[in-house]
């Protein structure tokens, strides 16, 4: 395993003492070290989180060099990048086409010569190019580029028109490299797409500013971008200096209630932080990504409509109910029981543990017997009721034959905006602050 400058705990606590002993809270920590600062990302697990749990595992001797850690909620990928760090195989899947670039821009490591060559090929008379299409645009004459099918009324002009000259370029990139480079530098395009929109900061519904505010924004691309692109370049040489290029991470678009492309027995750890409530009414990583993955990736609104309604608990109803898990778990049983009775929203509730326990029984099927899994959970209101996801996540793995090893609780230091739950569901409106986590970790029943 390479070095992580980053650490806060003293290694040797966490050989001596396990796992209790380290405060899993990180106050203060460093969480934007290496790939891991690439792009924002909704709900982003601290990355100190894996890169714990791997080196004990790996000091155990449960896990040795080229195991596989997969991930089935992989988000921006920290879970990926900590795997790759650490000498490991990644896999992972997500059903947001966005997370799928983030995870494979962040944890594949690209050869630091070529990247800054692509980097000088991608800048060069970018800025003019830039300038030419405000002048043109001022001119009120053609501009001769395709523009993003975004929504109208999203994006001040002739940004929108500078943004797509800038996919355009990365486009040629691909051509004249590889997929992977033109890949990593979507990524500042990506960032520089939700800088220059009208989408509201702080928020990660679609929330636009209001219409005086939209008056003012005039943003200048082409500083916004090239200051991402340098300071991914650096981030990426770096992360590339210090990962094996032995190992792969393997990606897959794809629904993690029925996990397809993993393959029974063929994973040594799983890492994982799963959505705590369907997104639609606690974070809707759909909409965060549609305009940075419709403008930096070519990607279709419809189909960007649908990650929301895919997420557990979503609309997409893919997974026949299943009341029995109720039985399966007093803590769900009693949650359920509260809600009936303050005729809250018992049913959702019961859709989002029902399809979360069908990733469960995959991570099951994928997991070697007796390995571990770490399930990174916070506990969230609905109807201003508590649901202790942590508990309900204990009892429903031990129905399938995992052991609880572990139950490690931590704060969330910097509470930023989707932590804070609005049960009224109206952008802007905070409810209740959730600033607990656990990670429950469990192994795999034995054959
Ligand atoms: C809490 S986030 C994970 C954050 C990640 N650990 C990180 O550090 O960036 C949960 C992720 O689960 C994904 N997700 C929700 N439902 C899913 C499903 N059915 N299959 C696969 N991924 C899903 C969401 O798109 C989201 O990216």
């Amino acid at each position: 395993m390479t070095e992580n400058p980053h650490q806060t705990t003293l290694d040797t606590a966490l050989t001596e003492s396990g796992l209790e002993a380290v405060n899993w809270t990180f106050p203060d920590a460093d969480t934007q070290y290496l790939t891991h600062g690439l792009h924002n990302y909704p709900a982003r697990m601290v990355p100190q989180i894996p890169d714990r749990l791997l080196s004990y595992y790996l000091d155990e001797g449960v896990l040795e060099e080229g195991d596989v850690v997969y991930d089935p909620f992989s988000g921006s990928g920290t879970t990926a990048v900590e795997a790759r760090r650490h000498d490991l195989n990644a896999e992972a899947n997500d059903i947001n086409p966005l997370a799928v670039l983030l995870t494979r821009a962040k944890s594949i490591p690209l050869d630091p010569e070529e990247v800054e060559a692509a980097q000088t090929t991608l800048l060069d008379g970018l800025k003019s190019r830039l300038a030419d299409v405000e002048s043109q645009y001022e001119a009120g004459e053609p501009i001769d580029v395709e523009e993003p099918a975004v929504r109208d009324g999203w994006f001040p002009e002739p940004q929108l028109t500078q943004l797509a000259v800038i996919r355009d370029r990365i486009d040629d990139l691909e051509r004249e490299y590889d997929q992977a480079l033109a890949r990593f530098f979507r990524v500042a395009l990506s960032h520089t797409t939700r800088k220059v929109s009208y989408q509201r900061n702080g928020e990660y519904k679609r929330y636009r500013l209001s219409e005086e505010d939209r008056e003012d924004h005039d943003p200048d691309v082409y500083p916004i971008f090239e200051q991402k692109v340098r300071e991914n370049v650096s981030m990426m040489k770096d992360y590339s200096r210090e990962t094996s290029r032995d190992q792969q991470t393997q990606v897959h678009y794809a629904d993690s209630r029925e996990a397809a492309d993993v393959e029974d027995d063929s994973v040594d750890i799983v890492i994982t932080s799963p959505p705590y409530g369907d997104h639609g009414t606690t974070v809707a990583y759909g909409q965060f990504s549609q305009d940075p993955a419709i403008v930096s990736w070519g990607r279709e609104y419809d189909e960007m409509r649908e990650v929301d309604k895919t997420g557990l608990g979503g609309s997409n109803r893919v997974l026949e109910p299943l009341e029995e898990i109720e039985e399966w778990s007093e803590a769900l049983s009693a949650t359920l029981e509260t809600l009936r009775e303050k005729d809250g929203r018992s049913d959702d509730a019961m859709e989002f543990f029902r399809d979360y326990y069908a990733v469960m029984e995959q991570v099951k099927r994928v997991l070697k017997p007796g390995q571990p899994v770490a399930w990174v959970v916070a506990n969230r209101t609905m109807s201003r009721v508590n649901i202790p996801t942590h508990l309900i996540t204990q009892q429903l793995c031990e129905h399938l034959g995992f052991e609880l090893t572990h139950m490690l609780p931590r704060e969330i230091p910097n509470k930023t905006l989707p932590w804070e739950n609005a049960p009224e569901n109206q952008p802007g409106v905070k409810g209740d602050l959730m600033a607990n986590e656990n990670i429950v970790v469990m192994t795999a029943p034995e054959e």
